[in-house]
């Protein structure tokens, strides 16, 4: 290497990637936050302002040949300058194994933080950690607990829940216990406070765009409490539609980032759809963390579709009975109908 550059990127990745995503709703195969997933793009747009700026004509990571992180620096790639070439030398040189690539840096001196005992691939960011290789590639090998980063495990959490509550502003969190933060900060607290007791640890075996199935480990705290408030908040203000259909679109965004196409129209569309459904996303989520779950305790916004006179079962009941009885007339006429057509049917049977 000729030149280093080193540049601070978290600001951004919380403002372009972790709060659009969060907004989202995005966690792909119903499980994983898609940290690494995430950084990727980012990545690739700091080294393309490089390579610009350096005149190069190519850019060049470390990924295999077998995982998603290659498609996704690829795809970036193409997206953001057509024009260069991209180098992936691992995907050519001789290695055959991780157990090869430690013995080539023990060789040359490269100081490496992995051993053939303790042989993880980890990627860690602001958002999570990704942790596979080693034990864990059979996946029914409990994770030995030396591959967690930076959770407790819950042998050792604290023996009282902690209580912490969560403001939502148009779905972005900017709040902690009622004090304003900014989010990023947020996202470092809930990463120390969630991690003491052991939440947001997954296991997972999932589907790699190339076919694989592999099983992964991630430690995602933030992730994990900041997804469960931010749903449940949702599910206050939404309506039965929109709740309903933006699973779809959450599902599918999931997708799109997993797949490497961060950089994309119709990953656009769906922002745009996204930045809509949170005009009413406002208000706060208390939610009690013990033993590694993340229980929501309490909700309220001030556009909350909940209305406690309509779903009391006490005499505050505002909710009109004798309408029910025409609503099921009509409700309930497609039943009817096929009941009494099935009935029919039987009878020919005999
Ligand atoms: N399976 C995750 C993904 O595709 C993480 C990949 C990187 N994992 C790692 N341990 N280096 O996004």
């Amino acid at each position: 290497a000729k030149k280093l550059y080193f540049d601070d990127l978290r600001q951004k990745f919380v403002d372009e990637y972790i709060i659009p995503t969060l907004k989202a709703g995005a966690v792909y195969q119903d499980k994983y936050p898609l940290a690494t997933a995430l950084s990727r793009p980012l990545i690739v747009e700091g080294m393309v302002k490089v390579a610009k700026k350096e005149k190069a004509d190519a850019l060049a990571h470390g990924c295999t040949g077998k995982g998603n992180d290659q498609v996704r620096f690829e795809l970036t790639t193409r997206y953001l300058a057509p024009e260069l070439k991209v180098i992936a030398p691992v995907r050519e040189w001789e290695f055959r194994s991780r157990e090869e690539e430690i013995d080539y840096a023990k060789k040359h001196n490269i100081p490496v933080p992995v051993t053939k005992t303790k042989p993880y691939s980890i990627d860690w960011n602001l958002w999570g950690i990704s942790i596979e290789c080693g034990k864990l590639e059979d996946p029914w090998n409990e994770p030995p607990e030396d591959a967690y980063q930076i959770t407790t495990s819950l042998e050792k959490t604290p023996e009282k829940p902690e209580y912490i509550t969560i403001g939502f502003e148009k779905g972005t969190p900017v709040s902690l216990n009622g004090k304003k933060m900014d989010t990023l900060k947020l996202i470092e607290k809930l990463t120390e406070i969630g991690g003491r007791y052991g939440v947001g640890r997954i296991d997972m075996v999932e589907d790699r765009l190339v076919g694989i199935k592999s099983r992964e480990i991630y430690e995602a705290p933030a992730a994990t409490i900041l997804h469960t408030a931010h749903n449940e908040l949702e599910k206050l203000v939404f309506s039965r539609d929109l709740f309903e259909f933006k699973k779809v679109v959450s599902q599918r965004y999931s997708q799109l980032v997993y797949f490497g196409q961060w950089f994309s129209h119709i990953k656009e569309c769906l922002d745009a759809f996204v930045e809509k459904s949170q005009r009413f996303v406002t208000g706060e989520v208390k939610l009690k963390l013990y033993k590694g779950n993340c229980i929501i305790a309490g909700r309220r916004s001030l556009y909350s579709l909940y209305r406690e006179a309509l779903a009391t079962y006490t005499s505050k009941d505002m909710f009109d009975h004798t309408a029910a009885k025409g609503f099921l007339e009509i409700f309930g006429l497609p039943s009817k109908l096929e009941g009494i057509r099935n009935k029919k049917e039987s009878k020919w049977e005999i």
